[in-house]
């Protein structure tokens, strides 16, 4: 394996590749049929073979699983289903040990309705201290059986729920940004400061390397939760507020008191990317997500703005940017670009539109080219390196997004990108544990297991094991700038210093490379020399 720069140098979260396990849906180790850190555990080392820096987990944490455990029960504990506090630690160490980073998620914008906070707040009722703690609020008409305001739930449906007194009248109201399982803490509140500071401490003391922040932007309120009246103003009211800023320029405070740099990675989806960026100062995140990129479609003057802007977004603040493709709440990358509209969109995910899925992975493997050799780092959501593609004929009674029952059966949701891994074997449900797994896998996935693809050199995953390994022994590549190349139009293609090119072609017809010295890696054959449709590679220069 070759030498990870970015794990042995300081400032490693500029340039890293960020793995993204699912937890539910990677590999179960006890024969359950859900994913959990033992299944993980056992396959580190195939983590470690890609040439991955660091691992980010989804939320681990006891979870009554009314979204996927970002409805957290406890801050401070495992759930039962994936394990115990012990293998966690267990977990950072081994990791550690293979020159891995664990990254796990903290989802401070709201808890589970089952949290002792919010149960305490039911149970105290009206008035009660308990309540303070999250956003309760009369209704509006005669009988308070209106909303609040107007506000919609990114589930859909009204962000307000009506709670029931302990007499058993019906009571107030309480917001949630998501579904009702998952009340908004208000962070007018020092207790919630207080109790978040502790929670980051109780992880970094056991030795996490950093947080993904999930809705890092929802966390302040406008002040008298003002209604929408069918405006969309920019900030809204429950999204990127100025004041979120000094909560994670105090985090940072607390993550620099450690030694080993220890990160945030914020998940924020903004129309405004110099908004955006502002995230990003010296003194805050270290990075975040760019959904931009991730939503833009497969087309080079398309990709080229967002690139470019992502850029210059992110320079002023001196910030690494980061690229990413899929993750557990899009559509997988090789569904999107196999598509007409190869663009991605949560108000239409498009479910089911036609598919060229060989032309799908054909785009997916010279997009991560493109994203692996663009400046900063890059995160690959399990399952991409295998080629998966969304599963989107499962049947409606088997899905567990509350997307699908929130928006009224209309937006089938998010459980098609997180199907369990398929490791090994013939049948489902392919070596992802003993039982059957919580949810089916097709069966056209016995020809991409990690095992088929492992003895397979043209496979997607000895793709990713050469590409990753390629990253991290080029010294052009991650943390650092680029330098435009003009091919003629269809065609993205830069430089990096020292020596590198990276030529993609979205073009319909094949185009000649660029003077080079060698040719470092394709994402296709090369036609008579040429670089055909669809295809990126990168070039060693002279
Ligand atoms: C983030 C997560 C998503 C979750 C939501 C609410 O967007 O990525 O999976 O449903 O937050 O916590």
């Amino acid at each position: 394996m070759a030498e990870a720069k970015t794990t042995t140098t300081t400032r490693w979260w500029r340039g890293a590749a960020i793995y993204q396990v699912y937890v539910r849906s990677f590999a179960d180790g006890n024969g359950d049929g859900v994913g959990d850190l033992q299944g993980l555990l056992r396959k580190l080392p195939y983590i470690a073979e890609l040439g991955i820096d660091a691992i980010w987990l989804n939320p681990w944490y006891p979870s009554p699983m009314a979204d996927g455990g970002y409805d957290v029960a406890d801050y401070r504990a495992i759930e039962p289903l994936f394990g115990s506090l012990v293998e966690a630690e267990k977990l950072i160490d081994e990791a550690h040990a293979l020159g891995i980073r664990i990254i796990i998620d903290i989802v401070p914008n709201h808890c589970s309705d089952q949290h002792p906070w919010f149960l305490q707040a039911i149970a105290e009722g009206p008035g009660s201290p308990a309540r303070e703690l999250f956003w309760f609020r009369p209704g509006k008409g005669e009988d308070g059986s209106e909303p609040p305001n107007d506000w919609q739930s990114r589930f859909g449906g009204p962000a307000w729920t009506r709670s029931t007194n302990p007499d058993g009248t019906a009571g107030d109201w309480y917001l949630h940004l998501y579904s009702p399982e998952q009340p908004d803490f208000n962070w007018t509140n020092q207790k919630v400061h207080d109790e978040f500071d502790d929670i980051l401490r109780f992880w970094l003391d056991r030795g996490v390397d950093g947080f993904r922040i999930d809705v890092a932007d929802g966390l302040v309120k406008e002040d008298g939760l003002p209604d929408l009246n069918g405006e969309t103003p920019e900030p809204l009211p429950f999204s990127d507020q100025d004041g979120v800023h000094e909560i994670y320029r105090h985090w940072r405070r607390v993550a620099d008191e450690y030694p080993g740099e220890r990160v945030f990675v914020g998940e924020m989806w903004l129309p405004d990317p110099v908004r955006f960026a502002r995230y990003l100062r010296a003194d805050e995140l270290h990075s975040a997500f760019n959904f931009d990129f991730l939503g833009c479609p497969w087309e080079a003057s398309a990709l080229r703005g967002v690139i470019d802007d992502t850029l210059a977004a992110h320079a002023p603040v001196g910030a690494p940017p980061t690229w990413v493709l899929s993750n557990h709440d899009v559509t997988r990358h090789v569904t999107r670009y196999g598509r007409a509209d190869t663009s991605f969109d949560f108000g239409d995910r498009q479910h089911l539109a036609p598919t060229d899925f060989d032309l799908g992975t054909r785009r997916a493997r010279a997009a991560a080219m493109l994203t692996t050799s663009l400046p900063g780092g890059v995160y690959v959501y399990q399952g991409e390196e295998l080629g998966l593609w969304e599963v989107e004929d499962l049947d409606d009674d088997l899905r567990e997004d509350p997307v699908w029952v929130r928006s009224g059966h209309t937006d089938r949701g998010r459980d098609g990108c997180r199907i369990p891994i398929p490791w090994g074997g013939t049948e489902a449900p392919f070596g992802f544990g003993d039982g059957t797994a919580w949810l089916p896998q097709p069966a056209e996935w016995s020809g991409f297991t990690a095992e088929v693809e492992a003895a397979d050199p043209d496979s997607m995953l000895s793709f990713y094991r050469t590409a990753l390994g390629l990253r991290r022994s080029e010294e052009a590549l991650g943390d650092g700038d680029l330098t435009w190349l003009d091919l003629g139009p269809g065609v993205l293609a830069f430089t990096r210093s020292p020596g590198f090119a990276c030529v993609v072609n979205l073009s319909s017809t094949p185009i000649p490379l660029p003077e080079h010295e060698s040719v470092l890696l394709t994402s296709n054959p090369l036609v008579d020399g040429d670089l055909p449709s669809d295809t990126a590679a990168w070039l060693r220069l002279g």
